[in-house]
């Protein structure tokens, strides 16, 4: 298998890559359950942290994902640095490289700007969300719930619903889950589901109806309303509720075992309601949970440079530091 250098997004990932980061995900999805969550794979190694927009979750689990494999990290916070003052990308992230990180996962407004450093630095780079261009962590965990709960990852009908248009989340997941086959719909008000959506990827259909959007779906993947992008009159939040709030009602036009899915941050009342953020079928947590693991896979692969076949650090307990 060709090695990662960067894990820029997911449109340029080979299935075979794709299943092979969600197959070293798995020891580390275990891992979590350990009462000594700390490993000595990248001890002496150092992850750079560098957060240009705002995140909860994301930033949070890089840096636990780091120091569970035994890493440093560097964080840099952009409300809080230079860049306040006006200093460019390039300036900022070549600063930090000279204070000689192994890795750096950056998470920025402008579409493009990990590839940007990518091309620049000599580390790898982890896109931990750019503009509304990609946001393969993301794709990478929602795809790990999925198999697990359904057992496999191929060829489902997974409906994706909100502002398709600026979701790095939504493109990230199209990219990933058709190629295993997905047949998937975009559901949202018209502006924010153009139709050309559907020369993005084979397998694509877009509506503006979501009861149509729902039936028969196994997987629905609920976006958070961007609610800066919600202008009236164009588009009240009440009308959003009515026209794509996803209701237990609407649910029940998926099928029965139809899993619930979405990123973070929820806002209970507005995209989801209560009852289905908090219901059986909902898989919020454990997307969290699942985050870790992943970014733990990832960044053992990108920074420890261990070899594809080499025994997983999590199954090989000599290797723990506790
Ligand atoms: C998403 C993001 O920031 O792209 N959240 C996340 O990383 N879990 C989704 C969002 O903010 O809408």
């Amino acid at each position: 298998m060709q090695r990662l250098s960067h894990l820029l997004g997911t449109e340029n990932l080979t299935r075979e890559q794709i299943t092979f980061i969600l197959d070293q995900s798995k020891p580390f999805q275990e891992f979590q359950r350990y009462p000594l969550k700390k490993l000595a794979t990248l001890r002496g190694k150092t992850v750079a942290v560098a957060f240009f927009e705002s995140s909860t979750r994301t930033r949070i689990s890089f840096t636990t994902a780091a120091a569970r494999l035994g890493a440093d990290t560097m964080a840099l916070q952009a409300e809080s640095s230079s860049v306040k003052k006006g200093e460019s990308l390039i300036d900022t992230v070549r600063t930090i490289e000279a204070m000689r990180p192994d890795g750096i996962v950056i998470r920025h407004a402008s579409s493009g700007a990990p590839e940007f450093v990518a091309e620049r630095l000599e580390i790898p780079v982890l896109n931990a969300g750019d503009g509304t261009h990609e946001h393969p962590t993301q794709a990478l965990l929602d795809a790990l719930t999925i198999r697990d709960r359904k057992g496999g990852l191929e060829g489902w009908n997974i409906t994706i619903l909100g502002d398709i248009l600026h979701s790095r989340v939504a493109r990230s997941n199209i990219h990933l889950l058709t190629k295993f086959g997905a047949r998937i719909t975009l559901c949202g008000p018209a502006m924010w589901v153009p139709r050309e959506l559907e020369n993005m990827a084979p397998g694509l259909r877009c509506t503006t109806c979501i009861e149509e959007a729902l039936e028969g779906a196994d997987v629905v993947m609920v976006l958070r309303v961007q609610t800066e992008r919600i202008h009236e009159p164009a588009l009240a939040a009440e009308e959003y509720i009515l026209g794509y709030q996803l209701t237990a009602k609407r649910l029940r036009l998926a099928r029965p075992d139809a899993l619930v899915l979405h990123p973070g941050p929820m806002i209970r009342g507005l995209e989801i309601d209560p009852v289905v953020a908090d219901g059986a079928q909902s898989c919020v947590l454990e997307q969290v949970t699942n985050g870790l693991a992943v970014r733990m896979a990832l960044l053992y692969h990108l920074i420890g440079g261990a070899p594809v076949d080499a025994p997983h650090p999590a199954k090989d307990r000599s290797n723990a530091s506790d």
